[in-house]
């Protein structure tokens, strides 16, 4: 049995963890889990870009050729691992990952993502898959239309798992969304 709340209450305790960063930087990689029929648990870094419009998904960007999307077109059950180091704080979200190309329908977010991105960031959606970019590209980087290759990833969260290393013992959640509400327990260390 858990308590039920209304408020995304993981997502206060994750903004103050940031908050405690050192390199902001740093801060944002998270570890995405998908999984490849032949391959099996597939895992990389990527930089979390922020939260999506419902407050609660988590975006991220990657390019429309990478191995990921194949994954997910396959099995959208993913996992996101994020360790906030100087906060001593794990996150680990479990949900659906939908990626959201040039060909969805709905362009607002993608867009905004796009906009959002530094110019060096930009620049790599215009690179061949060596990493050199090809030609004078500095009109299209700077262009607010996003290049077919910038897919925006989202993980859209149904649980998350906190693990809080400050206090001893250990101290573990789990908040499960349950239609309108999250639902949160505390749980064993070896749930
Ligand atoms: C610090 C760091 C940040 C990265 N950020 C991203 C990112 O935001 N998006 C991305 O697609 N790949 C990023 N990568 C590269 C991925 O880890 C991975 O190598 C690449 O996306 C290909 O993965 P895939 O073949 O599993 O699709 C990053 C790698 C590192 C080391």
């Amino acid at each position: 049995m858990g308590e039920i709340v209304d408020t995304v209450g993981w997502r206060l305790i994750l903004e103050r963890a940031r908050d405690k960063a050192v390199n902001h930087n740093t801060a944002s990689f998270v570890q995405l889990a998908t999984f490849d029929p032949k391959l099996g648990a597939q895992v990389r870094t990527l930089v979390f870009r922020g939260f999506a419009d419902d407050g609660e998904s988590l975006l991220m960007a990657t390019d429309g050729q990478s191995a990921k999307l194949k994954q997910v077109r396959h099995d959208k059950r993913s996992q996101i691992v994020w360790y906030l180091v100087d906060a001593r704080q794990q996150f680990r979200f479990s949900g659906e990952l939908v990626s959201v190309g040039h060909a969805t329908r709905d362009q607002v977010e993608r867009l905004a993502l796009w906009r959002s991105l530094s110019y060096a960031t930009r620049s790599s959606f215009f690179a061949n898959t060596l990493g050199e970019l090809e030609g004078d590209v500095n009109a299209k980087v700077l262009s607010d239309g996003a290049p077919e290759s910038f897919v925006m990833l989202k993980l859209v969260v149904t649980e998350v798992d906190h693990l809080d290393l400050n206090l001893n013992p250990h101290q573990r959640h789990r908040y499960v969304r349950e239609r309108a509400h999250w639902k949160i327990e505390r749980i064993g260390l070896n749930d």
